[in-house]
């Protein structure tokens, strides 16, 4: 039975890629996808766990389904990924018009669960192997914008940080072949992709399990010269190598940007969160890139108000911030997960009103770093890949800079002929996290 499927996304950029698998296996099956909720006979949610507001969302848009179910008994409706693998069965109890509670690995197998779930409720969460060669291999999903492609390089964390869901419900750490990251490199890049991001959670991880690394990674998968620009994410500070720096400084594609939170400027919170580094340590990679991989710009995440976090730490962080001069961070106030080690042993004590000044302290403080950075830039030129037609304002263009900039720039009489371009912009004004520009000359 051929369906209308439509696929709403939460979470992080893993998430995004795995509905876009999932997309690309119900066409395969026959199936339609459609944008809108209202027109579908099937709605999946992918969803996320790693803050409690994030299961929230997707808890009350599925109690909204509730009427609407009742109406129309054939309508089918899923839960995929991290929220469907940590609460598993227990799903269908707390939202008994439930059809589809489908893991985080077990989502190959997607039309199949569809087909079973004509039936009666399915429930899929056993672990299985994503790495196998062929599992995963897509070749014909979308490119975002046109130019963009997510490729999945390893699955899984092994890293445990005591606050954390991922390990959880991503299972262990797994890296993909070389010679399949590179073939399905090489087909999205056969298709027109200009920029690939390579995803890991911990990608400076990648090919400890299989003799490689990520340094060897990006050799490989930078000889497909017809893609312009190679990212990679998420760095931790603990695995970056002297000689990923020097890969990286040495490739010209490679994206000179590494995200490597740090998630506290506090020694004694990172020892709680077992991130496996002191301040010192992190401020040692600091200087690291900066000797090995000058012009690489780091930008960060950071959890304030961590159980036991004092003014005194999280004035350690503030320093970090000030001192690092990211280009900028993400901030996220402690939320206590099920089952991790924080929440068992860990009182969060940090009060609400704390967390939310903590948070609005550091925000104002990276936006200050940020637009020190951003107007240091003024002046200079910058290489820019062209993703397209500004979002806000139609007779502008926007691409993003080696280190992963947003720039603007005026859009000329036939913009569609730039998109995928790189050009080089030399950069007139700056808001905090953009870069305005004029185009001085078309790179290739
Ligand atoms: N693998 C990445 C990030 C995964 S989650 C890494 O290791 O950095 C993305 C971000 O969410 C984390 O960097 C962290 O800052 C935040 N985060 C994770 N668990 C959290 C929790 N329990 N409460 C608040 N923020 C959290
Ligand atoms: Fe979570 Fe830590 Fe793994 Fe990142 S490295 S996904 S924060 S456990
Ligand atoms: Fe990503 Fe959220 Fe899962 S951050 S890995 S979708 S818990």
């Amino acid at each position: 039975m051929s369906r209308k499927v439509c696929i709403v996304t939460f979470g992080c950029q893993m998430n995004k890629l795995d509905s876009e698998l999932v997309a690309e296996a119900l066409v395969a099956a026959g199936h339609e996808l459609v944008p809108g909720e209202a027109e579908a006979d099937v709605v999946l949610f992918n969803t996320c766990s790693v803050r409690d507001n994030a299961e929230q969302r997707v808890l009350s848009r599925l109690m909204q389904f509730k009427p609407r179910k009742r109406e129309e008994p054939g309508l089918l409706i899923g839960v995929m990924g991290c929220f469907a693998q940590r609460l598993g069965a227990k799903l269908f109890e707390e939202i008994p018009h439930l059809d589809i509670v489908c893991g985080t690995r077990r989502f190959p197998h997607i039309a199949e669960i569809l087909e079973k779930a004509e039936a009666g409720p399915v429930l899929e969460v056993e672990e299985e192997s994503l790495t196998a060669p062929g599992t995963l291999d897509a070749h014909g999903r979308s490119l975002h914008d046109g130019i963009q492609a997510y490729v999945s390089v390893m699955r899984g964390c092994n890293n445990f940080c005591t606050y954390c869901i991922v390990p959880y419900v991503r299972g262990r750490e797994e890296s993909r072949p070389v010679e399949s990251v590179v073939e399905e490199v090489r087909s999205l890049a056969a298709r027109g992709a200009k920029e690939v991001t390579l995803l890991g959670q911990n990608i400076d991880a990648y090919g400890k399990d299989i003799n490689s690394s990520l340094a060897e990674l990006l050799e490989a998968v930078h000889e497909i010269d017809s893609v312009k620009r190679f990212r990679y994410v998420t760095s931790h500070p603990r695995d970056i190598t002297e000689e990923l720096l020097k890969t990286i400084n040495r490739l010209p594609r490679a994206c000179k940007h590494l995200h490597m939170p740090a998630q506290s400027g506090s020694s004694r919170i990172l020892k709680a969160m077992n991130r496996g580094y002191t301040r010192e340590d992190y401020d040692r990679k600091l200087a690291m890139i900066n000797e090995y991989a000058p012009g690489v710009l780091v930008t960060s995440d950071f959890i304030v108000g961590f159980p036991g976090e004092t003014d005194e730490d999280f004035s350690m962080t503030v320093d970090l911030v000030e001192k690092a001069k990211f280009q900028s961070a993400y901030i996220f106030k402690y939320s206590p997960r099920p089952g991790t080690k924080a929440e068992q042993n860990m009182a969060d004590d940090v009060a609400v009103d704390a967390k939310k000044e903590r948070n609005q302290i550091l925000l104002a403080t990276q936006e200050k770093v940020s637009a020190e950075r951003s107007r240091s830039l003024v002046g200079s030129r910058q290489e820019v890949l062209v993703e397209g037609l500004s979002k806000t304002d139609k007779s502008k263009m926007a691409g993003r800079t080696k280190s992963n900039l947003i720039c603007v720039f005026d859009a000329p009489d036939n913009p569609e002929s730039l998109v995928g371009e790189l050009l080089e912009l030399e950069i007139k004004r700056c808001t905090t996290l953009t870069l305005y520009g004029d185009i001085v000359d078309r790179i290739g």
